[in-house]
């Protein structure tokens, strides 16, 4: 019944904004959700569903569920149903919903200094930058605020140091990709795309950008030849492609093959970094060292749009005062934010807990019947499954009924289910999610 109290409270907030804009369009108050809506009374699910299709963009499909509120590892809808987070924002929430020092980090600093833009200095930015460089052993940092951002950054900082460093003719650099990748929506990623959906309908793309196969270092070894070359730009897990894991020992491959060639790697972290595959980096795991790492997503905890670019000096200053930037990369919120943010992965032990649950999380899911559950993957808590697709069941439909039974995941791909709750989970907690996957799974 708090809980009831706290969400009317929560929704008639809403309408008290909302209001204006129904009176000012003119239009009457009749139906019934408008009048229920007069009377204080909360939003149900299907008027949330119903107010978003109606007024936003349809540029995604969103599993039927309104969530209002989140704590750690649980989020509650409008009705008050409590579930467990097994999407985590996308690997933004590694840290748990609202945690308490990330947020009341975010507050102290939003009633101080908000914003400066970069046209002046702030006293939160530096202390940012020596302790984002400190721990990840870089030189220096570019902040920027989304994660595909920080990819542009990254590729534009390649193609700097190709021209000033390597020697590459004007307007030759080329970057390589690797199929199946994903790193955001703007015209560079959808450039560097091999899925119809990203970017059909959107060309011309970005010259300069090459293709090859993941998880395959003869043709790295190839691509590698041609002088042009500025980056292999590469996620050490592809995590929107459905958690392909390469084999062991091609982030060496590609550590050692970049070096010969004098070529940079670009580590996109932005989704397999800070704890979540169970280490604090996912190329921790084979103890290699990338030149350029890209984060974002967790860097904030979720509650702010926080990314980040680490290299060394020799590429990070060839690009010049003037020549890149963003009025809220590096704003003081964001800075205090991220430290907590990372703060929180460290004190937690969040990636020690993510490799031991991860483990555990697989080892049961595979004992799953294979004719539903074809196959299991994934590093520390960043997982996946196959669902076999029948005419009775697909991934969505487990989704579906995953939610009804008070966990949230999402379908990709038509047959791939993610697994990633966020790293704070306990053993109890996910044993009680297996239980429930089970149960779930069992129930086709
Ligand atoms: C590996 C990777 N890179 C970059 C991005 C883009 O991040 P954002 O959506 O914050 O731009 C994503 C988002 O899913 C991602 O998974």
């Amino acid at each position: 019944s708090n809980h009831m109290k706290q969400k009317t409270g929560r929704a008639v907030f809403q309408l008290g904004r909302s209001l204006p804009r129904f009176l000012h369009s003119g239009s009457k108050l009749t139906s019934s959700t408008a009048a229920s809506k007069l009377k204080g009374a909360a939003l149900t699910s299907e008027d949330i569903f119903a107010r978003e299709d109606k007024y936003g963009a349809h540029n995604y499909h969103p599993l039927p569920v309104a969530l209002e509120r989140g704590e750690g590892i649980y989020v509650w809808d409008v009705e008050g149903n409590r579930y467990y987070d097994f999407l985590s924002a996308y690997s933004a929430v590694n840290q748990g919903h609202c945690h308490p020092k990330i947020v009341s980090a975010l507050t102290a600093q939003a009633s101080r200094l908000t914003l400066t833009s970069r046209a002046f200095y702030n006293d939160v930015l530096g202390a940012y930058e020596e302790y984002i460089t400190s721990l990840f052993g870089y030189d220096k940092v570019l902040p920027m605020n989304t994660g595909v951002e920080a990819g542009e950054t990254a590729c534009k900082l390649a193609r700097k140091w190709a021209y000033t460093v390597k020697g590459v003719p004007k307007n030759q650099a080329k970057i390589i990709f690797a199929d199946g990748n994903f790193w955001g929506r703007t015209m560079a990623a959808i450039s560097s795309s091999t899925d119809p959906s990203s970017y059909e309908g959107f060309g011309p793309y970005m010259p300069g950008f090459e293709l090859i196969p993941y998880n395959d270092v003869p043709a790295l070894e190839k691509a590698l030849q041609d002088p042009n070359v500025a980056a292999f730009m590469v996620e050490p897990i592809q995590g929107e492609a459905g958690v392909v894991v390469p084999d062991p020992g091609y982030l060496t491959k590609i550590r050692e093959l970049c070096t010969m060639h004098n070529v940079l790697w670009i580590a996109d972290e932005v989704q397999t970094g800070l704890a979540r595959t169970g280490r604090r980096l996912a190329v921790d795991h084979e103890n290699v060292r990338p030149d350029i790492v890209a984060l974002g997503k967790a860097l904030s905890g979720g509650v702010y749009p926080v990314s980040a670019v680490l290299c060394d000096d020799d590429v990070m200053l060839t690009i010049k005062p003037g020549e890149h930037g963003s009025t809220y990369g590096g704003n003081p919120v964001a800075c205090r934010v991220a430290i907590a943010a990372l703060e929180v992965l460290e004190e937690e032990r969040l990636a020690e807990n993510a490799e031991r649950m991860g483990k555990i999380l697989r080892s049961e899911l595979s004992k799953l019947p294979k004719d539903i559950v074809t196959a299991v993957r994934g590093k520390g808590l960043l997982n996946a499954v196959v669902i076999k697709e029948t005419k009775d069941y697909d991934a969505w439909k487990v989704c579906l009924r995953l939610r009804d039974n008070g966990l949230l995941a999402k379908p990709t791909h038509g047959d791939i289910i993610r697994f990633a709750p966020p790293l704070t989970i306990s053993e109890p907690e996910l044993r009680n999610c297996i239980d429930i996957i089970n149960r779930t799974i069992m129930s086709f």
